[in-house]
Protein backbone atom coordinates (compact mmCIF):
# COMPACT_ATOMS: atom_id res chain seq x y z
CA UNK A 1 0.00 0.00 0.00
CA UNK A 2 1.27 3.67 -0.65
CA UNK A 3 -0.30 7.42 1.19
CA UNK A 4 -0.92 9.61 -1.84
CA UNK A 5 -2.29 13.40 -1.99
CA UNK A 6 -5.03 13.52 -3.94
CA UNK A 7 -7.70 16.95 -4.64
CA UNK A 8 -11.41 16.22 -3.91
CA UNK A 9 -14.18 18.76 -4.32
CA UNK A 10 -15.36 20.79 -1.20
CA UNK A 11 -19.41 20.33 -1.74
CA UNK A 12 -19.63 23.10 0.74
CA UNK A 13 -17.79 25.76 -1.43
CA UNK A 14 -18.58 24.85 -4.42
CA UNK A 15 -20.53 26.57 -6.63
CA UNK A 16 -20.70 24.65 -9.71
CA UNK A 17 -19.19 27.77 -12.14
CA UNK A 18 -18.15 25.26 -14.61
CA UNK A 19 -14.66 26.28 -14.34
CA UNK A 20 -12.75 22.97 -13.90
CA UNK A 21 -14.81 20.99 -16.55
CA UNK A 22 -14.45 24.18 -19.50
CA UNK A 23 -11.80 25.77 -18.85
CA UNK A 24 -8.72 23.94 -16.58
CA UNK A 25 -9.79 20.67 -17.17
CA UNK A 26 -8.65 17.57 -15.58
CA UNK A 27 -6.62 14.80 -17.42
CA UNK A 28 -6.78 12.24 -14.86
CA UNK A 29 -10.32 10.66 -16.22
CA UNK A 30 -11.63 9.74 -12.36
CA UNK A 31 -8.24 8.55 -10.66
CA UNK A 32 -6.61 11.97 -8.89
CA UNK A 33 -2.97 11.77 -10.26
CA UNK A 34 -2.35 14.13 -7.58
CA UNK A 35 -1.11 17.48 -9.87
CA UNK A 36 -3.20 20.27 -8.04
CA UNK A 37 -3.79 22.26 -11.54
CA UNK A 38 -7.54 22.64 -10.40
CA UNK A 39 -6.56 22.98 -6.59
CA UNK A 40 -4.33 25.84 -7.65
CA UNK A 41 -6.83 27.11 -10.44
CA UNK A 42 -10.52 26.85 -8.71
CA UNK A 43 -12.15 30.65 -8.07
CA UNK A 44 -13.66 29.35 -5.56
CA UNK A 45 -11.32 27.27 -3.45
CA UNK A 46 -13.50 24.41 -3.82
CA UNK A 47 -10.57 21.39 -4.08
CA UNK A 48 -8.92 20.47 -0.93
CA UNK A 49 -6.14 18.20 -0.93
CA UNK A 50 -6.72 14.90 1.07
CA UNK A 51 -4.53 11.52 1.57
CA UNK A 52 -5.37 8.28 0.85
CA UNK A 53 -3.97 5.11 0.93
CA UNK A 54 -4.19 2.93 -2.33
CA UNK A 55 -2.64 -0.53 -3.27
CA UNK A 56 0.79 -0.13 -5.03
CA UNK A 57 0.80 -1.04 -8.70
CA UNK A 58 3.70 -0.18 -11.20
CA UNK A 59 3.78 0.70 -14.64
CA UNK A 60 6.39 0.32 -17.16
CA UNK A 61 7.11 3.43 -19.43
CA UNK A 62 10.27 3.94 -21.98
CA UNK A 63 12.15 6.91 -21.92
CA UNK A 64 14.40 7.65 -24.74
CA UNK A 65 13.98 3.76 -25.78
CA UNK A 66 15.14 2.93 -21.60
CA UNK A 67 12.25 0.98 -19.44
CA UNK A 68 11.37 2.47 -16.15
CA UNK A 69 9.02 0.78 -13.23
CA UNK A 70 6.64 3.29 -12.15
CA UNK A 71 3.98 3.79 -9.62
CA UNK A 72 0.87 3.86 -11.68
CA UNK A 73 -1.56 6.70 -10.91
CA UNK A 74 0.98 9.82 -10.65
CA UNK A 75 1.51 12.28 -13.10
CA UNK A 76 4.38 11.82 -15.67
CA UNK A 77 6.29 14.81 -14.34
CA UNK A 78 6.34 12.66 -11.21
CA UNK A 79 7.09 9.92 -13.24
CA UNK A 80 10.00 11.14 -14.96
CA UNK A 81 11.54 12.63 -11.82
CA UNK A 82 11.55 9.31 -10.08
CA UNK A 83 13.03 8.08 -12.61
CA UNK A 84 16.38 10.38 -12.54
CA UNK A 85 15.10 13.65 -15.30
CA UNK A 86 15.82 16.60 -13.16
CA UNK A 87 13.49 19.75 -14.17
CA UNK A 88 15.54 22.99 -14.96
CA UNK A 89 14.88 26.57 -13.02
CA UNK A 90 12.33 27.82 -14.95
CA UNK A 91 15.15 30.92 -15.91
CA UNK A 92 17.13 28.10 -17.96
CA UNK A 93 17.14 26.36 -20.71
CA UNK A 94 16.11 22.96 -20.81
CA UNK A 95 13.12 21.46 -19.16
CA UNK A 96 10.83 22.99 -16.54
CA UNK A 97 7.82 23.03 -15.13
CA UNK A 98 7.10 26.00 -13.51
CA UNK A 99 3.37 26.88 -13.87
CA UNK A 100 2.02 23.48 -12.44
CA UNK A 101 -1.62 23.56 -14.48
CA UNK A 102 -0.81 22.65 -17.74
CA UNK A 103 -0.58 26.54 -19.65
CA UNK A 104 2.84 27.25 -20.38
CA UNK A 105 3.80 23.53 -21.78
CA UNK A 106 7.71 24.15 -20.66
CA UNK A 107 7.01 20.93 -19.12
CA UNK A 108 6.53 19.35 -22.46
CA UNK A 109 7.68 16.31 -23.55
CA UNK A 110 7.48 13.86 -26.63
CA UNK A 111 4.57 11.22 -25.92
CA UNK A 112 3.98 8.82 -28.00
CA UNK A 113 4.98 10.40 -30.71
CA UNK A 114 3.60 13.90 -29.99
CA UNK A 115 4.22 16.85 -27.75
CA UNK A 116 2.28 16.57 -24.35
CA UNK A 117 2.43 18.47 -20.74
CA UNK A 118 4.18 16.19 -18.42
CA UNK A 119 2.55 18.23 -14.98
CA UNK A 120 -0.65 17.39 -15.62
CA UNK A 121 -0.69 13.96 -17.82
CA UNK A 122 -1.06 10.13 -15.70
CA UNK A 123 1.37 7.71 -16.49
CA UNK A 124 0.23 5.33 -18.74
CA UNK A 125 1.50 1.31 -18.81
CA UNK A 126 3.14 1.43 -22.11
CA UNK A 127 3.83 4.93 -22.52
CA UNK A 128 6.78 5.92 -24.71
CA UNK A 129 8.28 9.13 -23.80
CA UNK A 130 11.16 11.16 -25.42
CA UNK A 131 13.15 14.18 -24.00
CA UNK A 132 14.60 15.74 -26.64
CA UNK A 133 12.00 18.47 -27.52
CA UNK A 134 14.20 20.14 -29.49
CA UNK A 135 13.28 18.93 -32.44
CA UNK A 136 10.16 19.60 -32.61
CA UNK A 137 8.91 23.15 -32.35
CA UNK A 138 7.36 24.19 -29.00
CA UNK A 139 3.68 24.90 -28.08
CA UNK A 140 1.89 27.25 -25.77
CA UNK A 141 -1.94 28.17 -24.56
CA UNK A 142 -2.43 31.28 -26.17
CA UNK A 143 -5.85 33.64 -25.92
CA UNK A 144 -5.89 36.13 -29.02
CA UNK A 145 -5.10 38.08 -30.54
CA UNK A 146 -6.86 41.65 -30.11
CA UNK A 147 -7.03 45.14 -30.45
CA UNK A 148 -6.02 47.24 -27.52
CA UNK A 149 -6.93 50.54 -27.04
CA UNK A 150 -4.35 51.44 -24.13
CA UNK A 151 -2.07 48.22 -24.16
CA UNK A 152 0.25 47.85 -21.13
CA UNK A 153 3.07 48.83 -18.53
CA UNK A 154 5.74 49.74 -21.19
CA UNK A 155 3.44 50.49 -24.12
CA UNK A 156 5.14 54.41 -24.50
CA UNK A 157 2.17 56.51 -22.62
CA UNK A 158 2.56 59.13 -25.68
CA UNK A 159 1.33 56.69 -28.40
CA UNK A 160 -1.81 55.93 -26.41
CA UNK A 161 -4.80 57.79 -27.58
CA UNK A 162 -3.42 58.98 -30.84
CA UNK A 163 -5.49 55.80 -32.67
CA UNK A 164 -8.14 53.84 -31.91
CA UNK A 165 -5.57 51.23 -30.78
CA UNK A 166 -2.22 51.35 -29.74
CA UNK A 167 -1.39 47.53 -29.68
CA UNK A 168 -2.55 43.97 -30.86
CA UNK A 169 -1.91 41.69 -28.27
CA UNK A 170 -1.99 38.10 -27.49
CA UNK A 171 -2.22 36.73 -24.09
CA UNK A 172 -0.56 33.34 -22.73
CA UNK A 173 -1.75 30.96 -20.43
CA UNK A 174 0.10 29.70 -17.17
CA UNK A 175 1.93 31.89 -14.76
CA UNK A 176 4.52 30.60 -11.66
CA UNK A 177 2.67 32.88 -9.20
CA UNK A 178 -0.57 32.03 -7.44
CA UNK A 179 -2.06 36.09 -6.99
CA UNK A 180 -5.24 35.10 -5.62
CA UNK A 181 -6.73 38.58 -7.18
CA UNK A 182 -5.07 37.57 -10.30
CA UNK A 183 -6.43 40.18 -12.95
CA UNK A 184 -6.40 37.57 -15.99
CA UNK A 185 -7.22 34.22 -13.93
CA UNK A 186 -9.37 32.78 -17.17
CA UNK A 187 -6.27 32.72 -19.59
CA UNK A 188 -3.77 32.15 -16.64
CA UNK A 189 -5.58 28.90 -15.81
CA UNK A 190 -6.60 27.59 -19.07
CA UNK A 191 -5.29 24.51 -19.57
CA UNK A 192 -7.64 23.02 -22.49
CA UNK A 193 -7.09 25.37 -25.12
CA UNK A 194 -5.60 24.67 -28.12
CA UNK A 195 -1.96 24.82 -27.82
CA UNK A 196 0.12 27.42 -30.67
CA UNK A 197 3.72 26.92 -31.96
CA UNK A 198 5.51 30.70 -31.86
CA UNK A 199 5.21 30.96 -35.76
CA UNK A 200 1.65 30.43 -35.75
CA UNK A 201 0.91 33.09 -32.90
CA UNK A 202 3.44 35.26 -34.62
CA UNK A 203 1.61 35.27 -37.67
CA UNK A 204 -1.79 35.66 -36.12
CA UNK A 205 -0.67 38.71 -33.95
CA UNK A 206 0.98 40.61 -36.90
CA UNK A 207 -1.84 39.84 -39.24
CA UNK A 208 -4.08 42.05 -36.23
CA UNK A 209 -1.77 44.71 -35.98
CA UNK A 210 -1.71 45.49 -39.45
CA UNK A 211 -5.70 44.86 -39.69
CA UNK A 212 -6.11 47.61 -36.83
CA UNK A 213 -2.97 49.54 -37.73
CA UNK A 214 -1.09 49.37 -34.25
CA UNK A 215 2.43 50.53 -33.57
CA UNK A 216 3.26 47.49 -31.23
CA UNK A 217 2.42 43.98 -31.05
CA UNK A 218 2.14 42.82 -27.60
CA UNK A 219 2.59 39.66 -25.56
CA UNK A 220 1.30 39.42 -22.02
CA UNK A 221 -0.51 36.67 -19.67
CA UNK A 222 -0.10 34.43 -17.62
CA UNK A 223 3.69 34.95 -17.84
CA UNK A 224 5.01 35.04 -21.17
CA UNK A 225 8.78 34.40 -19.86
CA UNK A 226 7.99 30.48 -18.52
CA UNK A 227 8.77 28.58 -21.83
CA UNK A 228 11.78 30.37 -22.70
CA UNK A 229 12.09 28.63 -26.43
CA UNK A 230 8.60 29.33 -27.20
CA UNK A 231 8.90 33.32 -26.01
CA UNK A 232 12.50 33.61 -27.67
CA UNK A 233 11.14 31.79 -31.13
CA UNK A 234 8.10 33.93 -31.03
CA UNK A 235 9.95 37.76 -30.69
CA UNK A 236 11.87 35.22 -33.65
CA UNK A 237 9.34 35.26 -36.03
CA UNK A 238 7.42 38.88 -35.04
CA UNK A 239 10.54 40.03 -35.56
CA UNK A 240 10.58 38.59 -39.42
CA UNK A 241 7.35 39.47 -40.30
CA UNK A 242 6.40 42.49 -38.06
CA UNK A 243 9.14 44.69 -39.51
CA UNK A 244 8.76 48.59 -38.20
CA UNK A 245 6.32 47.16 -35.13
CA UNK A 246 7.81 47.88 -31.62
CA UNK A 247 7.79 44.85 -30.26
CA UNK A 248 6.50 44.57 -26.62
CA UNK A 249 6.92 41.71 -23.78
CA UNK A 250 5.16 42.24 -20.51
CA UNK A 251 6.06 40.36 -17.96
CA UNK A 252 6.39 39.44 -13.77
CA UNK A 253 10.32 39.61 -13.91
CA UNK A 254 10.63 36.72 -12.21
CA UNK A 255 12.60 34.51 -14.38
CA UNK A 256 14.33 37.33 -16.06
CA UNK A 257 18.30 36.74 -15.79
CA UNK A 258 20.43 38.94 -17.83
CA UNK A 259 21.26 36.21 -20.23
CA UNK A 260 17.48 35.75 -20.99
CA UNK A 261 16.89 39.25 -21.34
CA UNK A 262 19.89 39.38 -24.20
CA UNK A 263 18.59 36.89 -25.97
CA UNK A 264 14.97 38.09 -26.17
CA UNK A 265 16.62 41.69 -27.19
CA UNK A 266 18.94 40.06 -29.62
CA UNK A 267 15.39 38.68 -30.91
CA UNK A 268 13.64 41.43 -31.68
CA UNK A 269 11.99 42.41 -28.52
CA UNK A 270 12.60 46.13 -28.04
CA UNK A 271 10.15 46.99 -25.36
CA UNK A 272 10.02 45.39 -22.14
CA UNK A 273 7.11 45.82 -18.92
CA UNK A 274 8.33 44.37 -15.10
CA UNK A 275 5.92 44.11 -12.86
CA UNK A 276 7.54 44.02 -9.46
CA UNK A 277 4.45 45.04 -7.84
CA UNK A 278 5.45 45.98 -4.34
CA UNK A 279 8.37 47.27 -3.08
CA UNK A 280 8.45 45.05 0.20
CA UNK A 281 8.83 41.13 0.35
CA UNK A 282 5.81 40.60 2.89
CA UNK A 283 4.04 42.88 0.75
CA UNK A 284 5.25 40.85 -2.43
CA UNK A 285 4.40 37.77 -0.51
CA UNK A 286 0.27 38.86 0.50
CA UNK A 287 -0.15 39.58 -3.60
CA UNK A 288 1.50 36.79 -5.27
CA UNK A 289 0.42 34.03 -2.84
CA UNK A 290 3.27 33.02 -2.37
CA UNK A 291 4.15 30.86 1.25
CA UNK A 292 8.20 29.92 0.44
CA UNK A 293 9.88 33.09 1.66
CA UNK A 294 13.36 32.17 -0.29
CA UNK A 295 11.40 31.43 -3.56
CA UNK A 296 9.59 34.70 -2.84
CA UNK A 297 12.71 36.85 -2.71
CA UNK A 298 14.23 35.01 -5.39
CA UNK A 299 11.63 35.98 -8.12
CA UNK A 300 11.26 39.55 -6.04
CA UNK A 301 15.12 40.60 -6.14
CA UNK A 302 14.74 39.01 -9.68
CA UNK A 303 12.58 41.27 -10.73
CA UNK A 304 13.58 44.54 -9.27
CA UNK A 305 17.24 43.23 -10.86
CA UNK A 306 15.80 42.79 -14.18
CA UNK A 307 14.42 46.55 -13.79
CA UNK A 308 18.33 47.81 -12.94
CA UNK A 309 19.64 45.82 -16.21
CA UNK A 310 17.27 46.72 -18.83
CA UNK A 311 17.63 50.39 -17.59
CA UNK A 312 21.51 50.31 -17.73
CA UNK A 313 22.36 47.83 -20.06
CA UNK A 314 19.60 48.75 -23.36
CA UNK A 315 18.94 52.38 -22.35
CA UNK A 316 18.26 53.99 -25.75
CA UNK A 317 16.91 50.55 -27.14
CA UNK A 318 14.49 49.25 -25.53
CA UNK A 319 11.62 51.02 -23.90
CA UNK A 320 11.26 50.33 -20.52
CA UNK A 321 8.10 50.29 -18.20
CA UNK A 322 7.49 49.54 -14.48
CA UNK A 323 4.43 48.13 -13.07
CA UNK A 324 3.43 48.15 -9.48
CA UNK A 325 0.08 46.27 -8.36
CA UNK A 326 -1.49 48.77 -6.23
CA UNK A 327 -3.95 48.04 -3.65
CA UNK A 328 -5.14 49.43 -0.29
CA UNK A 329 -5.81 46.26 0.99
CA UNK A 330 -1.88 45.24 0.95
CA UNK A 331 0.10 48.39 0.57
CA UNK A 332 0.52 52.18 1.90
CA UNK A 333 1.81 55.36 0.58
CA UNK A 334 5.02 54.89 2.97
CA UNK A 335 6.25 51.71 0.47
CA UNK A 336 4.49 53.65 -2.39
CA UNK A 337 7.01 56.11 -1.35
CA UNK A 338 9.42 53.86 -0.96
CA UNK A 339 9.16 52.26 -4.35
CA UNK A 340 9.42 55.93 -6.27
CA UNK A 341 12.88 56.17 -4.60
CA UNK A 342 14.29 52.70 -5.91
CA UNK A 343 12.84 53.78 -9.44
CA UNK A 344 14.08 57.27 -9.37
CA UNK A 345 17.60 55.96 -8.19
CA UNK A 346 17.60 53.88 -11.30
CA UNK A 347 16.84 56.35 -13.38
CA UNK A 348 13.69 59.08 -12.66
CA UNK A 349 12.45 59.36 -16.17
CA UNK A 350 11.44 55.06 -16.12
CA UNK A 351 7.53 55.20 -16.61
CA UNK A 352 5.84 53.32 -14.06
CA UNK A 353 2.38 52.01 -14.75
CA UNK A 354 0.43 51.59 -11.17
CA UNK A 355 -2.23 49.09 -11.99
CA UNK A 356 -5.52 49.85 -9.16
CA UNK A 357 -6.38 46.03 -8.64
CA UNK A 358 -9.63 45.06 -8.67
CA UNK A 359 -11.67 42.41 -7.03
CA UNK A 360 -10.93 39.49 -9.09
CA UNK A 361 -10.56 35.27 -8.73
CA UNK A 362 -9.99 34.68 -5.02
CA UNK A 363 -10.01 38.01 -3.92
CA UNK A 364 -13.38 39.38 -4.41
CA UNK A 365 -13.69 41.34 -1.10
CA UNK A 366 -11.00 44.49 -2.17
CA UNK A 367 -12.57 47.39 -2.89
CA UNK A 368 -11.26 48.42 -6.52
CA UNK A 369 -9.05 51.94 -5.91
CA UNK A 370 -10.90 55.14 -6.22
CA UNK A 371 -10.42 57.64 -9.21
CA UNK A 372 -9.35 60.48 -5.96
CA UNK A 373 -6.88 57.31 -4.51
CA UNK A 374 -5.28 56.67 -7.47
CA UNK A 375 -3.86 60.45 -8.22
CA UNK A 376 -2.51 60.44 -4.39
CA UNK A 377 -0.78 57.16 -5.59
CA UNK A 378 0.45 59.09 -8.65
CA UNK A 379 1.42 62.30 -6.70
CA UNK A 380 3.30 60.50 -4.25
CA UNK A 381 5.33 58.54 -7.29
CA UNK A 382 5.99 61.92 -8.37
CA UNK A 383 7.30 63.24 -5.30
CA UNK A 384 10.02 60.77 -5.53
CA UNK A 385 11.05 62.63 -8.16
CA UNK A 386 9.81 60.05 -10.94
CA UNK A 387 8.97 61.78 -14.12
CA UNK A 388 6.45 59.60 -16.23
CA UNK A 389 4.33 58.60 -14.12
CA UNK A 390 0.78 56.62 -15.24
CA UNK A 391 -2.06 55.75 -12.83
CA UNK A 392 -4.74 53.42 -14.17
CA UNK A 393 -8.28 54.32 -12.76
CA UNK A 394 -11.93 52.94 -12.36
CA UNK A 395 -12.39 55.76 -15.94
CA UNK A 396 -9.27 55.90 -17.71
CA UNK A 397 -5.91 55.83 -17.23
CA UNK A 398 -4.11 58.78 -16.09
CA UNK A 399 -0.29 59.76 -17.43
CA UNK A 400 2.56 62.68 -17.07
CA UNK A 401 0.64 65.95 -17.25
CA UNK A 402 -2.89 64.44 -17.88
CA UNK A 403 -5.57 66.90 -17.07
CA UNK A 404 -7.61 65.23 -14.04
S1 LIG B 1 4.47 23.42 -16.00
FE1 LIG B 1 3.35 22.03 -17.20
S2 LIG B 1 2.26 23.33 -18.53
FE2 LIG B 1 3.33 24.74 -17.23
Amino acid sequence: MSTRNVVVTDAVRCVDCGFCREVNVCRSQGECSGCLSCYYACPYEAKKIIEVVRPLKYVTIKIDGVEHAVPSGITLKEALRLSGLVFSEPWKKGITAPCGVGGCWACAVIVDGALERACITPVKDGMEVELDVEKVEPLRIVHGPEPHPVGGKATPWWEVGRAPYVEAAVWTAGCNLRCPQCQNWRITYDNSSAAVSPSEAARLLVACGKLYGTKGLAISGGEPTLNRRWLVGFFKELKRLGSGFRLHLDSNGTVLTPDYVDELVESGCNNIGIEPKAGRLETYMRITGLKDEELAREYFDRSWSAVKYISERYSGTVYLGVGIAYNAAWMGFEELAEIGDRIASIDPKIQVTVLDYFPSFRRRDIKRPSYKEMLCVKETLEGAGLRTVIVQTSVGHVGPGQPR
